[in-house]
């Protein structure tokens, strides 16, 4: 190889240059073009990660669990006249009240600015704690900034006999949607 090199030389006065050593090239151990290199495939391995990431998400979604809009709330017969029934509060936020007549169901949110109020059996009336509305016992509001009457939730009876309320149609007193059917009951 050598001679050989030294036969190109002696012709054409060019020195042949040899293989370049690793180092040379810049791909040895610390060479720049090996740090590119190794910042691109980790720049990649990056993108993957966060690629599957998401990906993934899209089969995990992040969205709340609520109870169902519409429940229901055992028989009449087990309501008693005059009485506002608790039972449905925490989980549906909804109070059920047996009149003499039937029966009506409000939604536990003041209209205020929106805190569930608590009913004060002895006071007859509904309290909020958030800053003082109070409600009579049909949800007319008396005292305290609440602007206006509790929303009353749609209430009728299930094929089973059951009440059957429904908290996706709600009826507004001031705008005369207590007259409508499904916001009282008669039974
Ligand atoms: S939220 Fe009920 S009084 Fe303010």
């Amino acid at each position: 190889m050598e001679a050989k090199a030294a036969k190109v030389e002696e012709k054409t006065g060019v020195v042949e240059a040899g293989p370049l050593k690793k180092e040379e090239t810049g791909l040895g151990k610390g060479g720049r073009r090996s740090f590119f290199l190794k910042l691109g495939w980790w720049g990649f391995a990056i993108f993957l990660a966060t690629w599957i990431v998401s990906f993934m998400r899209f089969f995990f979604p992040r969205c709340l669990f609520e109870p169902p809009m519409t429940f229901k709330a055992g028989f009449p017969w087990e309501y008693t006249v005059g009485v506002v029934s608790t039972r449905f509060q925490k989980e549906y936020r909804v109070w059920i009240v047996r009149e003499s007549e039937g029966f009506y169901a409000l939604f536990g949110q003041c209209t205020h600015l929106g805190c569930t109020p608590v009913w004060w059996e002895g006071e007859n009336k509904f309290k909020c704690p958030c800053h003082g509305s109070g409600f009579t016992k049909e949800g007319i509001n008396y005292e305290g900034p609440a602007p206006r009457p509790l929303e009353r939730v749609k209430v009728t009876l299930a094929p089973d006999g059951q009440l059957l309320v429904d908290k996706s149609v709600r009826f507004r007193q001031e705008r005369g949607e207590w007259e409508k059917p499904g916001a009282f009951l008669r039974a």
